[in-house]
């Protein structure tokens, strides 16, 4: 069997998706006319030709633009589910999602709102489309710490919907360190942690998130790779990497597919996984992620395994459902 196929029809966990780069221009549009929101945009058309970056900030820019059409609850259920039936078209069965609170409460939009919704799809996914997951959320980075504390106190009264926090948006000069506080905080709530680092930041952002904020993941973390020590700190630990090719190939952190680091990666011992990041910016869901890397890089079959593996290996899911999802994953892969 071709192993992009072998991918696709394979039980896997996605650990890396903003929820609000799920959002489809079709949906946008949509929610646009229903809440009497203009988008700037004459054409689902002309939407889809702006998403040509050539780095993150003008990704972002254009994220924060689309998420501006996000109004009530049913905004929210509405495009966590579009992105829950494209996950289980791509044989996704557990999830862990971002989303970013301040994206929608600075524009006046209410804390429940945005978490009612999401968890409400959530909950639905669980019972009709047999989908877990986890819930993250990130703070802005390139705001102020204050106004991720002033978040974290918002957040008080849903703190059972949320299993854990991140930190996302513009990088480079927005260091782990600067969210020391908010982090410790959410640690001594119970929570995971995770941050974006060694996306376009320094291998030194990747300590920082480690040792300053003691994440229990990194996001993205290519960068990693120009320091062995790290990189041999991270196979030591079991660190696990959330890694996004499209997203790097899109937003120009690597200029080719086959020069993504993914094989440098497993072959350095480091535990990392494929995932879509905002897959309706960057040109596909996870199926298309793995698709890329197989096809651009040749990866072998245990290669292919072994990403699939680290899927639930790397997940916050408790043991007992780790093991089962590993034990269905086996299965699968034993009859193919
Ligand atoms: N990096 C940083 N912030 C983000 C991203 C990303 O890939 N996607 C959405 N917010
Ligand atoms: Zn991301």
């Amino acid at each position: 069997m071709n192993l992009s196929t072998l991918a696709a029809n394979a039980p896997k966990a996605e650990l890396h998706l903003h929820i609000e780069g799920s959002f489809e221009p079709e949906l946008m549009f949509e929610m646009a006319r229903r809440n009497g929101v203009k988008l700037p945009f004459a054409s689902v058309e002309e939407i889809r030709a702006a998403y040509d970056f050539s780095n993150l900030q003008e990704f972002l820019d254009i994220y924060y633009q689309g998420m501006s059409v996000l109004l009530c609850e049913q905004d929210f259920y509405d495009l966590t589910w579009a992105y829950l039936t494209h996950a289980a078209a791509d044989h996704v069965i557990h999830t862990e999602i971002f989303f970013d609170p301040q994206g929608h409460t600075e524009r006046g939009v209410e804390f429940a709102d945005v978490i009612g919704g999401i968890s409400r799809a959530l909950g639905d996914a669980k019972d009709q489309l047999g989908i877990s997951s986890k819930l993250i959320m990130c703070f802005l980075r390139h705001l102020p710490e204050e106004d991720a504390l002033a978040t974290w106190n918002a957040a008080q009264p849903f703190l059972s919907m949320i299993d854990g926090v991140g930190l996302d948006s513009s990088e480079v000069g927005h260091p782990p360190s600067k969210f020391k506080k908010v982090f410790a905080k959410a640690k001594a709530a119970g929570l995971q942690l995770v941050a974006h680092a060694g996306e376009e930041g320094p291998p030194e952002y990747v300590w920082e998130a480690l040792n300053e904020l003691q994440v229990d993941r990194i996001d993205h973390g290519n960068r990693s790779l120009e320091d062995d020590k790290l990189v041999a700190h991270l196979a030591k630990a079991s660190m696990c990497l959330t890694v996004c090719p499209l997203s790097n190939l899109k937003l120009c952190v690597v200029d080719d597919m086959r020069e993504h680091p993914i094989r440098n990666m497993l072959e350095s011992g480091l535990l990392a996984m494929i995932n879509s990041d905002d897959p309706s910016y960057f040109g596909g869901y996870v199926n298309a992620n793995y698709a890329a890397v197989i096809e651009a890089l040749d990866l072998n079959r245990s290669e292919v395994e072994t990403l699939l593996r680290n899927s639930f290996i790397g997940a916050f899911m408790d043991d007992a459902a780790k093991a089962q999802a590993l034990s269905k994953l086996d299965a699968y892969l034993s009859g193919v």
